[in-house]
């Protein structure tokens, strides 16, 4: 019997692994704090840790999984910008659900501009008070707007799909164009001066880092809508804030923010909050905010759960790694996988 840590779970997606638990015959210990370099020492004597988004898996809490012995780190997400594969490679496998639901995060990000755009979260406050204003509820048809989508991977090419459902044009930029796609890509430059709607769906990288930022914004059309759906940090949230706050920005739909990972998933209503950019963005009337749920849908928990279980199985089987991922890979490079299909 295998004995594996879980990190910064919730009863929503303990659910879903419970019910596969026998089928693959692991022991399951929960936590609900995060993996750090503080709490990687509750591994001790376990055989593998799945994690999430958000855990710090760093070279130091690399170094102490290692230390115990733990070979295998499954990731029940498909972004991984939160760990060191340099640290990683060598001494832990590192796996991963490459897709659970493209469609889950693409209709999310429809969701938040329907909302943004129609006004719905205004327009629910208003009328459970028997306000039946319509008083600056006003939107515009999406038919016929520009949709800019930064990253045309699995998410990105349901989400423009969907918007070619609404009778959007729709151009995007990514630097590995999908082929024979018929999507019209442009330079991102480009696609900044044109679109009346940007949507994020790249990963998290150097190059993604603040790809929306002060200089970025002044190339934009004035009252363009920003979506992110995608990692925080592709947002400057100092920047956004104030092209919010003078207008540039006519909206924003974030289910991800770059300072999120002490905030979201918790319940700070009894709290004050710190973080003052948060807060201010929350504040304004056409800023909304979700808390990284974009993923959150059963058949996404169900895929989540199965796919993790099975990578772990194939680890502790010594079979090829499927879903394995190393710096090289991460890198967008080829990397040879060795051995058994596995990256070292
Ligand atoms: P994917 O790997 O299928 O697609 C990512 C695309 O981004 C690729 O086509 C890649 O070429 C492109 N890309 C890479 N560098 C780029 C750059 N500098 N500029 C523009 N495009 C670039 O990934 P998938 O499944 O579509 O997911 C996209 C992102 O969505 C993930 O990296 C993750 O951060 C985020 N995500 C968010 C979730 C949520 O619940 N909010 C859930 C799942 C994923």
């Amino acid at each position: 019997m295998k004995n594996i840590a879980f990190f910064d779970t919730k009863p929503y997606d303990r659910i879903w692994f419970d019910r596969l638990k026998d089928k693959y015959g692991f022991e399951f210990k929960y936590f609900e704090s995060k993996l750090n370099s503080d709490t990687a020492v509750m591994c001790a004597g376990l055989d593998g840790v799945v994690a999430f988004v958000n855990d710090v898996i760093d070279e130091k809490t690399i170094s102490i999984l290692s230390d115990q012995d733990i070979r295998i780190l499954a990731l029940r997400c498909a972004g991984y910008n939160n760990v060191d594969f340099k640290a990683a490679y060598g001494k832990i496998h590192v796996v991963r659900v490459p897709a659970y639901s493209p469609h889950a995060v693409a209709e999310h990000a429809m969701a938040l501009l329907l909302t943004l755009n129609r006004k719905i979260h205004r327009a629910y406050i208003r009328t459970r008070d028997f306000n039946f204003s319509i008083n600056g509820l006003t939107g515009f048809d999406l038919f016929g707007k520009t949709m800019g989508v930064v990253g045309t991977g699995k998410i990105g090419r349901v989400f423009v799909d969907i918007c070619k459902g609404f009778g959007m044009k729709v151009i995007a930029y990514d630097p590995f164009p999908a082929k024979d796609s018929g999507i019209e890509y442009v330079e991102l430059e480009e696609l900044f001066r044109r679109s009346d709607i940007i949507s994020l769906h790249a990963p998290l990288t150097k190059e993604t880092y603040h790809i929306i930022n002060q200089d970025s914004i002044a190339l934009m059309k004035d009252g363009v809508i920003i979506i992110n759906t995608s990692r925080g940090a592709l947002i400057d949230s100092e920047a956004l804030l104030e092209a919010i706050k003078n207008g540039k920005i006519g909206g924003a739909g974030l289910d991800v923010y770059e300072e999120e990972s002490d905030i979201f998933f918790e319940d700070y209503s009894n709290a004050i909050i710190q973080d003052d950019v948060l807060a201010r963005l929350i504040s304004m009337p056409n800023v909304v905010v979700t808390s990284h749920q974009a993923f959150l849908t059963d058949e996404a928990l169900k895929n989540i759960a199965e796919t993790t279980l099975e990578n772990l199985r194939q680890f502790f089987d010594g079979e090829d790694l499927t879903n394995e991922i190393c710096y090289q890979c991460a890198k967008y490079g080829s990397c040879e996988k060795q051995g058994k299909g596995r990256c070292f």
